[in-house]
């Protein structure tokens, strides 16, 4: 694969070992406990993609406000305020919904947000609260037959965050790892006062696997050069 075919996240380990990053126009899954990184990662994958490799991202939050979202990474030296002004990053905030049409509403308005952007970076950080009003079945549809086709015919590289009670999702959830043509599951732990984070690559879908663990630390993320 050639280094312009990848998107990479910007920590250096974790790009070799998937090959230069992750393939454009695909989509991961990047799951895990809470506080075991995956908004941080996430986030450096947007930033470094914006500040250093010039190409547009788009945070959907199911969670986080933004306020929060841009004063939380400021302390590990990403200013995505900086970047929204340069127009490189949108962020967008949804509401948790209760309902399927809400849920519609709100995928049309993100999708409208992408074409009129030309985002070439997704993340939508958690799905959790998806997962509780989509059936299986509608599950299957969302994100094969719309996130997919999409991020595929836009050559948009995305990444779907999922919050696990322990390692893993729930096995009645199991199949988004069998949509998701990469799966990473992280784990964090702490060592002599300092965090380290733990990335299992479990699956790359048709590209050699490098290296299965890679371990960073707080300290590479906030130091990453921009
Ligand atoms: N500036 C910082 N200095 C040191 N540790 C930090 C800093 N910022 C975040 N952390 C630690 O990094 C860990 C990962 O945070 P992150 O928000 O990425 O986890 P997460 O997997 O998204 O969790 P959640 O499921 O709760 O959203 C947290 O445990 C947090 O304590
Ligand atoms: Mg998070």
């Amino acid at each position: 694969m050639s280094s312009n075919e990848a998107s990479p996240i910007g920590i250096k380990t974790l790009d070799e070992a998937l090959g230069g990053g992750l393939f454009k126009g695909s989509l991961t899954l990047l799951e895990g406990p809470t506080g075991s990184g995956k908004t941080i990662l996430s986030a450096l994958f947007l930033y470094y993609g914006a500040a250093v490799v010039g190409e547009k991202g788009i945070y959907a939050s199911l969670s986080l406000s933004k306020k929060f979202f841009y004063s939380y990474l400021k302390t590990v030296n990403m200013d995505f305020e900086e970047l929204e002004r340069k127009n490189l990053f949108r962020f967008l905030q949804f509401p948790t919904v209760v309902s399927k049409d809400a849920l519609k509403e709100m995928v049309e308005l993100m999708l409208m947000e992408f074409i009129e952007f030309k985002s070439e970076r997704l993340v939508i950080d958690p799905i959790n609260p998806l997962l509780t009003i989509l059936s299986k079945i509608e599950l299957r549809a969302a994100v094969h037959n719309v996130l997919k086709k999409y991020l595929e015919r836009y050559e948009i590289t995305g990444i779907i965050v999922a919050d696990t009670a322990k390692g893993r999702l729930d096995p009645a959830y199991r199949e988004i790892e069998f949509l998701s043509d990469i799966v990473l599951l992280m784990h964090s732990k702490v060592v002599n006062d300092n965090r380290v984070f733990r990335v299992y690559i479990l699956k790359y879908r048709g590209h050699e696997i490098k290296k299965h663990i890679v371990e960073f630390t707080i300290k590479d993320i906030a130091q990453v050069n921009y």
